[in-house]
């Protein structure tokens, strides 16, 4: 059976640009567009070229560059931002304007000081005014994920009767539930009038640490597209990490799911991003972290070396990284300090081993981890070498 598509939008440059702290030129934008745009996404969000020159410049020069992704520019519900996000992306292939406004009732009120029926008004007036620019229109219910379903499925109707093509539907605050964001999507799929028309798109933030689950249970439920940004990085504790959601469907094939990206690259271009931006990446980052695939503990060593499947459900090749890490420390066994001797050159007999391991054990304890030039101390100095 054929699977269905997962459309992935990276919103690194837009969204993940938002970080507390951040900011890229436009070279170094462009360097991390290119290499999206190899990653196999669908969508590079580029910028919000109405909110600075430079905003402006890196979305008109990524749109010059990009050979295979659409390319995307965010707008408020305001003619002038859609006027100059169609100007920004006037040299795109695939253009994409990304229009929309606030729908929770603290939107409405507090920020807009308005109402209800004004706001689906401005919501069907800006994808229509994007529309007489761009083919491709995606419209952005912000703080979806705090309105309710009866009237957000109202203004979703309104945006697919003025031509949107994408609904997206944020969890601004990242506040949901799995299970109530799951739902919310299955009530768009079955409430909103002319939905066959329109994909919709999954948008979470990570403030409880449930964007990652709440993009996948968006999925199952009927949407199809999730945005996202390398190693998560974004706004607060950041968006849904892309090297994270792509994983979940590659590893779980019963969903019937899948994507166009290039898993192999993840690790590169991770890296890539962290660097650019200067944000370092926790070890324990799902992954892409330093200890992703590092194992450290006698045990798992033991059953890695063994067969790799017992601790580990992903082979680390397929996200970039050349191999599994036997760290070295003084939890580790005589299998980890064997394989490891035997990497640097020593063979060492069931004997030797017993002599050399009491020698690593006494080293082990002064020393956080065990490098290769301390194996080749620890061996030539036991007693079996003398
Ligand atoms: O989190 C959000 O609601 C957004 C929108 C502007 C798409 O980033
Ligand atoms: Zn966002």
């Amino acid at each position: 059976m054929s699977k269905n598509k997962i459309q992935i939008f990276d919103t690194t440059l837009r969204d993940g640009e938002q970080v507390p702290g951040c900011k890229l030129n436009t070279e170094q934008k462009v360097v991390i567009a290119k290499q999206l745009d190899g990653l196999g996404v669908d969508v590079i969000e580029a910028g919000f070229p109405v909110s600075s020159p430079g905003d402006f410049k890196s979305v008109e020069a990524i749109s010059k560059i990009v050979k295979n992704a659409t390319v995307c520019g965010l707008t408020r519900a305001v003619e002038n931002d859609i006027k100059v996000a169609a100007e920004a992306l006037k040299y795109a292939k695939k253009p994409r304007i990304h229009t929309g406004i606030g729908t929770s009732d603290s939107h409405i009120k507090f920020k807009f000081k308005s109402d209800r029926e004004t706001i689906i008004q401005r919501a069907f007036d800006a994808v229509a005014y994007a529309k007489s620019f761009v083919e491709d229109v995606e419209f952005y219910a912000e703080d979806a994920g705090r309105t309710d379903n009866e009237y957000l499925a109202r203004v979703c109707e309104a945006a697919i009767k003025a031509g949107a093509t994408v609904l997206n539907i944020p969890d601004t605050t990242g506040y949901c539930l799995p299970s109530e964001y799951g739902a919310k999507m299955k009530y768009l799929m079955e409430n909103v009038k002319g939905i066959e028309k329109a994909i919709l798109s999954c948008h979470c933030h990570n403030d409880l640490g449930l964007a990652t689950a709440n993009s996948i249970e968006g999925v199952i439920n009927g949407a199809r597209q999730i945005e996202c940004t390398i190693n998560g990085i974004g706004e607060r504790a950041g968006n849904t990490a892309l090297e994270e959601v792509v994983m979940v469907l590659k590893q779980h094939p019963y969903l019937n799911l899948d994507t166009n990206i290039d898993t192999t690259r993840l690790y590169g271009i991770s890296q890539l991003v962290s660097d650019s931006m200067g944000i370092y990446t926790q070890p324990n980052k799902a992954i892409v972290g330093a200890n992703a695939f590092a194992h450290s503990s006698g045990i798992h060593q033991d059953g890695v070396i063994k067969n790799r499947e017992t601790y580990e459900i992903i082979d680390p090749k397929d996200v970039g990284v050349t191999e599994s890490a036997i760290v070295l420390t003084a939890r580790s066994g005589r299998a980890a300090l064997a394989y490891r001797a035997k990497n640097v050159g020593y063979e060492l007999t069931k004997l030797q081993l017993d002599d050399v391991y009491a020698n690593f054990l006494d080293f082990a304890d002064k020393k956080k981890e065990i490098n290769d030039t301390d194996i080749y101390q620890i061996i030539e100095t036991s007693n079996v070498y003398q």
